[in-house]
């Protein structure tokens, strides 16, 4: 039977038939043997999502002083339905991510149009042709219960599966590079062992050169910039590993200006990835509890973080915002907790903090649906029949990337207590965490399952048109800080609303004479962090109620 992948904006793809593999193989034979005349080192990078589809071009782009390209890049994609879309993409050279920064696609296409060092294929066969491997393939975590990282796995099958073919495939003098966030030990306890009884089961007598190097990219407005021009860790199992994973590093990372943290071993690269990530969940944590100590006690959070923050000791300290998503922060942590415990054999529960954090960070935007109810039911409208517009649905300021965001949980939560949703993102033109709830993350990774009522939200569609969004709403929430939210005029959004409205500020985006205004017209607010707007909602009363006839006399 003929099957189809299907891009995310619905270009049709037919999956490859086992007849069209040997050809594939053919193609790549004959390209790879021109390229090698060309006295360029090939470079199979496996996995083309978010990192390896732009790693892949960073690679490809590489020269030498005299402007030459120093690599032939093949991106390797396995192909699935889900996936196999981004092999023929890309060789037309377009970006298979989408992405802010217009060099993802200028880069891209340039490699592939013009420059010609970088191709995409769908078969294994590519690895018998490549010096150097870079493993860029998932490596999950998968939580069973929301709030409760302890209860959850790593889920190592791609990396492993991934492996285990690089194993039967690799020339032996190849270096394999895994650049995967990995449960630390995995490259000397796992990949090692898998690559070696490869290797063994070939008749290869020598060992595997293995390096670990982390990614720290940002998918937004400096994607490229955040694989190529920043600082690198790296390791190698052995002396010739990590000569050749240094040299190739330095061959297209800008080392010159961010140099190469060169560590001892591949399980101190990957704690290292772990640590940074767990770090920084654990400062955004810390501030929840202080979120609501701020919203009981008259306090506004923002103010305090930004007197704070004047201290240059301080001032890597940030407001959380409604949860924290991306792909790797609600995860990492918890392949720390479980490679402890299941490659290094430890029983004892010595992790406190980072498992904590990750349980805050993963549930904090829960509260968002207690403000947006409260402040509904302020104005006398039950939150069961409301009808709420959440302005923002990717996890940070200005880029469309949805995974895990803090909105997602605020429209399944509720719509659990009743409420019909609508969403407005400039970034974001499908929504697929929604559109194709079941499939899209997996449905073991998927949100969905710890909710009820979800099922109507597989129609619910991202509105561009703001003023449409608007209008008819009884409540808005500011989820995300878009450059597009943050001048909006109070004025402006009551009246595309029709009327008063509940603002729910989960950003720190009002300022206070915003939060004022929209008193004025007769909203409800409320924030997260934001304690002093009921201070500000008794002024804006005080004096509405004195200018009424026979009202109270303000003081001056
Ligand atoms: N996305 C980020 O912002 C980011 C940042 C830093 C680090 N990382 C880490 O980088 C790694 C990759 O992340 P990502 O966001 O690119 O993931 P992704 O899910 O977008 O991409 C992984 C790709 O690998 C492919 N794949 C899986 N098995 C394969 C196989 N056997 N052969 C070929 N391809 C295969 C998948 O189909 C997919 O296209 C993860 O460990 C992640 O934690 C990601």
């Amino acid at each position: 039977m003929t099957e189809y992948s299907y891009s995310p904006t619905g270009a049709k793809f037919k999956l490859p038939e086992p007849g069209e593999y040997l050809k594939e193989f053919e193609r790549l034979k004959e390209v790879v043997s021109k390229q090698k005349a060309l006295g360029r080192e090939i470079v199979v990078v496996m996995g083309l999502g978010f990192v390896g589809a732009v790693m892949a071009a960073v690679v490809a782009d590489a020269q030498d002083e005299k402007g030459n390209p120093t690599k032939f890049v093949i991106g390797m994609q396995r192909p699935s339905t889900r996936s196999y879309w981004k092999t023929p993409l890309l060789n037309l050279g377009i970006p298979p991510v989408s992405s802010e920064d217009p060099e993802v696609s200028l880069m891209i296409s340039r490699c592939v149009k013009e420059k010609k060092t970088l191709i995409a294929t769908y078969t294994y066969d590519a690895l018998k042709l490549a010096d150097v491997v870079v493993v860029d393939v998932q490596c999950d975590y998968l939580k069973e219960s929301l709030g409760n990282v302890r209860e959850g796995q790593a889920d190592m099958k791609a990396l492993e599966e991934s492996l285990e073919i690089i194993g039967q495939n690799i020339p032996p003098e190849t270096l394999v590079l895994i650049e995967t966030t990995v449960a630390p030990g995995t490259t000397e306890q796992v990949a090692y062992p898998i690559i070696k009884k490869m290797f063994r089961k070939r008749g290869i007598e020598s060992n595997p050169l293995l390096a670990h190097s982390f990614e720290r990219v940002m998918p937004g407005k400096n994607y490229v910039a955040s694989i190529r021009d920043f600082w690198r860790v790296c390791s190698g199992m052995n002396e010739e590993a990590t000569r050749r994973v240094v040299k190739f590093l330095k061959e297209v990372i800008n080392t010159d200006k961010y140099p190469l943290t060169v560590l001892d071993r591949p399980i101190e690269s990957e704690t290292a990835k772990i640590v940074e990530n767990s770090f920084r969940a654990t400062i955004l944590a810390f501030l929840d509890e202080w979120s609501l100590f701020a919203e009981r006690n008259g306090v506004d959070l923002i103010k305090v973080i930004n007197a704070i923050k004047v201290r240059p000791t301080h001032n890597n300290m940030i407001f959380p915002g409604p949860g924290i998503g991306g792909y790797c922060l609600p995860k990492d942590g918890g392949l720390g907790l479980w490679a402890y415990r299941h490659i290094h054999g430890f029983e004892d529960e010595i992790f406190k903090i980072t498992p904590m954090a990750i349980d805050i960070n993963d549930t904090r935007s829960l509260h968002v649906a207690h403000l947006t109810r409260d402040a509904l039911r302020n104005m006398g409208r039950p939150i069961a029949s409301a009808e709420v517009l959440v302005l923002g649905a990717s996890y940070r300021e200005d880029v469309g990337d949805t995974r895990y965001s803090g909105s997602e949980l605020i429209v399944r939560r509720l719509t659990e207590m009743g409420a019909e949703l609508r969403v407005h993102d400039p970034y974001v033109p499908h929504w697929w965490e929604f559109e194709k709830q079941d499939e899209y993350p997996a449905t073991s990774r998927g949100l969905k399952r710890f909710f009820r009522g979800q099922e109507k939200l597989k129609d619910l569609r991202v509105e561009q048109d703001l003023a449409k969004a608007l209008n008819g709403t009884d409540a808005v929430i500011f989820a995300v800080r878009h450059k597009h939210y943050l001048n909006l005029d109070p004025d402006e959004v009551v009246k595309m609303a029709g009327g008063g409205i509940a603002v729910i500020d989960c950003f720190g985006l009002l300022d206070d004479d915003k939060i004022k205004r929209y008193f004025e017209l007769g909203c409800e607010v409320k924030g997260l962090g934001r304690g002093h707007v009921k201070r500000i909602k008794d002024q804006v009363r005080l004096k509405t109620q004195s200018a009424e006839p026979g009202g109270l006399r303000t003081e001056d």
